[in-house]
């Protein structure tokens, strides 16, 4: 283990993950008017709807499978009769299914960008920036999930991936875990630190205001008001 492995997996980590707090902390208390999702909808509706549904449907399982197979022990898994095999199968055909259509909704959302004119010209460098890297993330987890697990049919990232992500949020990190990862999953896996250091100066900060309160909020009652015939 060199010196880059310790900056790869201990120090740009923990930078990203610092990064990340502060920046939000940042940009919330002197950005506000910004914070948005900054919709093009009004420019174009039809691919926007198709791409963004497909890449939220596919995206939210895909974080449920990263909180499973990264932050649930093996161990623990054996222990309530989810064994290699059942979790492998889960992990490649759901994993898969999902990431097909986190892909197919990324592509869609990048060609929409990048071809029409006018959400082209809207777009900001770090809008542009966010949704190539976000493309790039997700075709390497693709990659990942299904060329390098049909290649090196018997690696399983569980007895080292996984193992060094926890020990990074209980301080005890450790570079030597990742040294022998295939480099798919490392180029994956730096991408998907990047992104969170670029989240809180880019539009993704419109992920922490989904409005989760209109799920049990009451009905708001509209009334004809028969007095001036409205
Ligand atoms: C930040 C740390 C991240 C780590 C440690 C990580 C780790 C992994 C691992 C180990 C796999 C392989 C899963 C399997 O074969 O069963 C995977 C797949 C995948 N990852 Fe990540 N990932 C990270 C971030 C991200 C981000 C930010 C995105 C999305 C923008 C993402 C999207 C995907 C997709 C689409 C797949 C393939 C489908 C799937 O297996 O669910 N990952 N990732």
């Amino acid at each position: 283990m060199n010196l880059l492995d310790q900056f790869l997996w201990v120090i740009f980590p923990y930078m990203c993950i610092v990064v990340f707090v502060v920046g939000h902390i940042f940009r919330y208390r002197n950005d506000q008017f910004n914070w948005t999702a900054k919709s093009s909808e009004f420019i174009e509706k039809k691919r926007l709807k198709l791409g963004s549904l497909m890449f939220h449907l596919g995206i939210l399982p895909v974080i449920g499978g990263h909180i499973a197979g990264l932050g649930i022990p093996k161990s623990w898994m054996d222990a309530i009769g989810i064994n290699d095999h059942m979790y492998h199968i889960g992990a490649v055909y759901i994993g898969s299914l999902f990431g097909f259509l986190t892909l197919g909704g990324m592509l869609l959302l990048t060609a929409r960008r990048l071809t029409i004119k006018n959400v082209r010209k809207l777009s900001s460098a770090s809008d542009i920036i966010v949704n190539l890297l976000l493309l790039f993330i997700v075709v390497m987890g693709m990659y990942s999930t299904v060329v390098t697990n049909v290649v090196e049919p018997g690696y399983d990232y569980r007895s080292s991936i996984s193992i060094w992500f926890r020990n990074l949020f209980i301080l005890r990190p450790d570079a030597g875990l990742m040294t022998d990862v295939p480099l798919s999953f490392k180029i994956h896996i730096l991408s998907g630190f990047s992104i969170f250091a670029l989240w809180p100066f880019t539009r993704l900060v419109h992920v922490w205001s989904v409005p989760l309160n209109y799920i049990g909020r009451s009905y708001i009652l509209y009334r004809k008001n028969r007095k001036h015939g409205l």
